[in-house]
Order: C-alpha cells, then structure tokens, then sequence
C-alpha cells in the first residue's frame, strides 16, 4: 500500500524540540511511513510541503512564544497546511503537567500561536521539554535555575530532561491512527529533493 510521506518541520532554540521531532519520527517510521525531519530556519528558499502527504509542526515556547520563523513559516503556508492531514505539537516546561489545570499556561501559548497565525491545527501535543544548562551562557544558567527551582533542576553542569517520551510516542500513534482512516492517496511520483545553487566564487 503506498504511504504517505511524512514531513516533521520543527523549530528549536536549544536542540531539545529536534530530539523530541527525532522520537515522533522513529515513532511512524516503526509504523511504516518514510518520514522526513526538517529545521523550519533551514529550508530552501523554494522549499514546498507540497511533496507530503502529511505533516507535523512543532516548536518550543520562549516567553510564551514559539519561534518567530515558525510563526512565519505557519502564516505564509496556513492554505497548504490546512489541505493536508497536520499536527501542531509544542515543547515546553510548562507541558510537563499532565494535570488539565497546570497544561492551561501550555494551552494558551498555543491559542496565542494560533492567533498569531490563523491556522488552526486539528491537533495538539503538549510535550515537555528540558533545562539545557550545558548550551546556555552563563546569564542564563543562573535565570533558568532560579525559574526551575520548583522543578529541583539545580546542577547546571548537566542538562535536565522533563519529556514523558510515552506521551511523544502516543502522540505519533494517534497521528498514524488517524491516517490509516484516510483513503489511501494517489502514487506520487518521487520528486528530488530541490538543490539550491551555489554562489559563485568571486
Ligand atoms: C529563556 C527561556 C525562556 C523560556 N520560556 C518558557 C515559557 O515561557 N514557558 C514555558 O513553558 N517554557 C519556557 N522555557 C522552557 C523551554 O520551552 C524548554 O527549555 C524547551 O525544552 C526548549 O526547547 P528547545 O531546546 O527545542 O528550544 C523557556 C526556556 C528558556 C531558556
């Protein structure tokens, strides 16, 4: 049966949201989709999510805002996006909770992001996500230790990692669950991926 190519577009300030998009894609590449990981600040100028049969978009929230190229990203190609089977996940501490009344700061950082936006995915996975003390400066090792006390992240010679890898593992079965109830799309003929052109030596 053909299947659906996958594209998991992502953004991430710290690295933790592209191992969170690297278990999502593990996840569905188990499950038989070909499954492509892409960084939304690293696309080609004529990049087109016109060559997936789905999509997962994510980012990590900074001041309750997710990256502003994703936002970019999202505003620019909310018509494509809402013709295709999509998912929005977001990474952050405060969807470490799985409690409904802790999850509404999570929540609502993605009702500003869809504001932001216009789109409106028609689903959302709240992650959490980590303390990466070993890729701050060192300002912001000592903002971050005072803001996660709560959370006892106190040692920042290490990184901490609050991500419920169970939750990001279901999250990506509800995804390919979901598609399997789809009709089963035409065979596309494979396109290469497009190169950009070098710039000439001067
Ligand atoms: C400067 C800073 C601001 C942050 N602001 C928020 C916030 O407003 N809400 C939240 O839930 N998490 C916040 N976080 C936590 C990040 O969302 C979390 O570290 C996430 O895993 C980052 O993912 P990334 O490494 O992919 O960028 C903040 C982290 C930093 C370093």
């Amino acid at each position: 049966m053909a299947q659906r190519r996958i594209l998991i577009l992502y953004a991430t300030s710290h690295g933790h949201t592209g191992k969170v998009a690297e278990r999502l894609a593990g996840q569905l590449r188990l499950r038989g989709y070909p499954v492509d990981l892409r960084q939304v600040g690293r696309l080609e100028r004529d990049f087109s999510l016109e060559r997936y049969g789905a999509v997962l978009v994510g980012g990590s929230v900074y001041a309750g805002k997710f990256q502003r190229s994703l936002r970019r990203f999202v505003a620019a190609n909310k018509a494509q996006l809402e013709r295709m089977p999509a998912a929005f996940f977001s990474v952050s501490l405060a969807g470490i909770s799985r409690q409904p009344k802790e999850l509404k700061t999570a929540r609502r950082d993605v009702e500003r992001f869809v504001i932001d936006t216009t789109w409106r995915p028609p689903s959302v996975g709240f992650f959490g996500g980590a303390v990466s003390y070993t890729s701050y400066n060192p300002l912001l090792k000592l903002l971050m230790r005072l803001a996660t006390r709560s959370l006892g992240a106190r040692d920042t010679s290490r990184d901490y990692v609050f991500t419920d890898w169970m939750v990001v593992q279901h999250f990506a079965d509800g995804f390919a669950d979901m598609l399997e109830e789809l009709p089963t799309p035409p065979e596309q003929p494979w396109v290469p991926p497009s190169i950009s052109p070098r710039r000439p030596h001067v």
